[in-house]
């Protein structure tokens, strides 16, 4: 079975968060599975310099305004198609953004014109290649149903319509623009209409997306469910139930290569189950670089800073944190306001801050904090509760969407049992992030309960073993 993944982000070649750590871990996941997934990228700087075995595949005279061409090659194991479009997407830095932090105007048309692509291709456009899935990922790809559903110029190359698949990472990215640039993304006037990428007078690639895609995934069966209400639903629930079953949660794993405590080197000290007491070097480590003493209780945050995450709450609850002894780890960027909020608070032996993107620090902070802090008020699945499980730290989460599904608390009944992993609150407000930190510290304070805490963290099955087993299901009957 062929499946084209298409994606705007693939680790490790361009990442702004997990959609990245997905799209690049699923390929290897699903060929254990028998099939195969070629991924189709825009040719950002990063993408272009880290493709290898190169080789031109087919020139597009005229992609949304410019000359393109797509190249074949692979990253590591993973097989890639990249669309090569400088005046498209030849810009350094962040895939969406500008220097300044504004969206590139040009967005609707720079994605417009992967998914164009991608139905293209699934319309016969590459000789040699026919994939018989087309996978979209979140409002940069949704266009793509919408382009196989109507006919539009290039993408008429053929007549195969390969079934197609939309998966959802986050509601709250919607991919809206004007309804006058229907023609600029080279949609017939029929598109426009609730039955296609019509929405509330303008246009949403992303309801496009779920409104035509013969299935639709998201990243864990609880955010299954709470995208289908008012509440969560972003304005999207109506459409959502009404696809009925064609929408299921399939849970995100994280890839336990690149996250491996035992073979990791940016860690200082690796370590396993069976050589856990060792981990104690990577915390005094990371204490080290930011001046912490290294016997407190000591949190960790690794996150985009933003409002789904909840960590302006942070702030409200440092007296707490300073009150229990304990201290913290930050790293994150994002919001500008949240980034001064922070770097105000920040108290030399109590915080620790690093502003910015640094995938080795985030590492260390897995493997050196003693709980990850995660109180997101919402969260499709969320990848770093995964990986702090994987490295024995344990998270710190509100009780929605895949937080819920992945992280067991510690109530009494998981501790009897002996099978808690984490800690859940109940919403993401300062009281019940208050309690949760009490009540970190209070197991914290009591040595062999914090440590079989850690142990089941550690055997977590966090990897994409049963969900690859999952999305083959799905494609394979979607092909029958
Ligand atoms: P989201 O995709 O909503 O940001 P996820 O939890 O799914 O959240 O994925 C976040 C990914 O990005 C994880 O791999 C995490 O380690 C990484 N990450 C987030 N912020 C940073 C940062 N400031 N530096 C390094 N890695 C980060
Ligand atoms: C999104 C979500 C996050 C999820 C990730 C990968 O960025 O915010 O919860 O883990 O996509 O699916």
């Amino acid at each position: 079975l062929e499946v084209l993944s298409v994606t705007s982000e693939f680790f490790p070649l361009i990442k702004t968060g997990g959609l990245a750590d997905v799209a690049g871990a699923l390929p290897a996941a699903l060929a254990a599975e028998g099939v195969t997934v070629t991924t189709l990228l825009p040719g950002y700087p990063a993408v272009m310099k880290g493709l290898q075995d190169a080789e031109p595949a087919h020139d597009i005279a005229d992609l949304f305004g410019g000359t393109a061409r797509l190249w074949r090659g692979r990253c590591g194991q993973a097989k890639l198609i990249v669309i090569e479009a400088a005046h498209l997407f030849d810009r350094p830095g962040n895939p969406y953004l500008d220097s300044s932090g504004r969206d590139w105007p040009d967005n609707p048309q720079r994605f417009a014109a992967l998914a164009h692509t991608a139905a293209a291709i699934g319309r016969g456009l590459m000789p040699g290649y026919q994939p018989d899935i087309l996978h979209g990922h979140d409002w940069q790809a949704g266009l793509m149903p919408a382009y196989l559903h109507f006919s539009g110029d290039a993408a008429d190359a053929g007549t195969t319509r390969p079934p197609s698949v939309m998966t959802v990472h986050n509601l709250a990215f919607q991919g809206l623009c004007d309804a006058g640039l229907l023609g600029a993304l080279r949609l017939p006037t029929q598109a426009y209409s609730i039955h296609g990428v019509e929405y509330f007078g303008r246009i949403s690639f992303l309801k496009a997306g779920l409104r035509l895609a013969n299935n639709i995934t998201t990243v864990s069966p609880t955010y299954a469910r709470e995208i289908c209400t008012p509440e969560d639903g972003m304005g999207l629930d109506g459409l959502l139930r009404s696809r009925g079953t064609a929408l299921s949660g399939i849970l995100n794993g994280i890839d336990t290569d690149v996250w491996n405590p035992a073979t990791d080197a940016a860690l200082p000290q690796r370590f396993a189950q069976a050589t856990l007491s060792q981990r104690a070097s990577n915390k005094a480590a990371l204490c080290a670089r930011f001046g912490l003493e290294p016997d407190r209780l000591l949190f960790g945050v690794v996150s985009r800073l933003t409002a789904q995450k909840g960590l302006d709450l942070l702030p409200e609850s440092l007296p707490t944190l300073r009150a229990l002894g304990a201290a913290i780890v930050i790293l994150g960027a994002g919001a500008p306001e949240l980034e001064r909020a922070y770097a105000q608070a920040a108290r030399p032996g109590e915080m620790g801050l690093f502003i910015g993107y640094d995938e080795a620090l985030a590492h260390l902070i897995y493997a050196g904090a003693d709980a990850l802090l995660i109180p997101s008020r919402f969260e499709p699945c969320g990848l770093t509760q995964l990986c702090a499980m994987r490295y024995g730290c344990l998270p710190v989460v509100t009780r929605v969407g895949g937080l819920a599904d992945t992280v067991i608390d510690a109530n009494e009944a998981a501790l009897s049992a002996g099978v808690a992993t984490g800690f859940q609150m109940e919403h993401a407000d300062s009281r019940s992030l208050d309690l949760a930190l009490r009540r970190v510290a209070a197991v914290w304070g009591d040595r062999p309960a914090w440590d079989a805490m850690q142990r089941n963290a550690l055997a977590a099955e966090v990897g994409w073993t049963r969900s690859a087993a999952r999305y083959a299901d799905l494609y394979r009957g979607l092909v029958v």
